[in-house]
Order: C-alpha cells, then structure tokens, then sequence
C-alpha cells in the first residue's frame, strides 16, 4: 500500500498539464464513482490513468467507511444495480490467474489488495499495473467495476480474498481525452 501525499499528486496533475502544453497526447483516463451499496454509506472515486510506459496507475478515494483495511478490486462486470453489486460478477481476471496480491507475481488483474480507512472514515491509494490498460484490449478496465468490501482482503482464500460483503461499487467510463489534469483526486 503505497500513500502519496496531495503535494506529490498535485505535482502529477502539473505535469500532465505540462505534457499536454508540449502538444504531447493526453494520457488517456478512466473513472469510476463509488456508490453506496449492502446498506453502507461509503463513496469514493478511482481514476485511472494509462501512462506512457503502458502501466496504468490506480488512485482511489474513499469516503464514510470504517476504519481499518477492506478489500478493494475490479470486477468483472460493469453493472452495480444489484443491491448488493453481485452483478458486478467476480473479480476481473483475463490472466487466469488465483486469487492474491497485487504485489505477488501471478494475481487477478482486478487484485487492488486492501485500502486502508483512517479514523475520518477517508482512505486512499495509489498503485500501478502492468495487467491492465484504460485504451481498449483484453486488459481494459473500461466497462468494469470497482468493488470496495466490507471486510480485509486475506490475499489468499480463492478466489475472492474472503473480504465479505460489498459496500461501494462503481462502473468505470473513459474520460473525454484531454481532462487527464482536471481530475482531482481528494
Ligand atoms: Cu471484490
Ligand atoms: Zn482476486
């Protein structure tokens, strides 16, 4: 779990701005919004950002949770309308792989591991992968879900980590080309 400080991000959005300006391309982005679900109050954002490296990094934001480590990973579906988001399907995972951590060398695409809710019920995280893409391919995380649980992800039961119910879902929609700076990150 790795934390950035807002500077470091404000910084990256400069950059990105900066890029832009030098009439490099965008990168390109995704988001999804993180609603509510199982009777929580839990909201939050995740963008996603293709870098020119061909990783894509992962910035999620979560709010109204409660304190301690809950499991976090995309899933295959891009349909929370179930109460529960079980509609969002299991965990995405174009690799065949088991279930694990995103640190491990073989995982889900979708393995996020845990994000970690402060005190404030707020919570954030930064990863990178080299598993998935926000432009269209196998990898694409557009059109699937991001699932926040109710409980920690064990990194190992298969294949769902044993992280309990799902208390915030959101599909996750590619953003207009060009916005990758005006997407802030709380
Ligand atoms: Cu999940
Ligand atoms: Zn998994």
């Amino acid at each position: 779990m790795q934390r950035f400080p807002l500077a470091a991000l404000g910084l990256s959005a400069a950059l990105l701005g900066a890029g832009a300006c030098a009439s490099s391309k965008p990168d390109p982005t995704a988001l999804a919004i993180i609603e509510p679900k199982s009777g929580s109050s839990v909201s939050g954002k995740v963008v996603f950002t293709q870098l020119p490296s061909g990783e894509t990094r992962i910035e999620a934001t979560i709010q109204n949770a409660t304190p301690g480590k809950h499991g976090f990973h995309l899933h295959e579906k891009g349909d929370c309308s179930a109460a529960d988001a079980t509609s969002a399907g299991g965990h995405f995972n174009a690799a065949g792989n088991p279930h694990a951590a995103p640190e491990d060398a073989k995982h889900h695409n979708g393995d996020f591991g845990n994000i970690e809710i402060g005190a404030d019920g707020k919570g954030t995280m930064t990863m990178t992968s080299n598993m998935l893409t926000v432009l269209p391919g196998p990898n694409s995380v557009v059109g699937k879900a991001v699932i926040f649980h109710d409980k920690e992800d064990d990194l190992k039961t298969q294949p769902t980590g044993n992280a309990g119910a799902r208390f915030g879902c959101g599909v996750v929609n590619e953003t207009p080309t060009g916005n990758a700076s005006q997407i802030k990150v709380r």
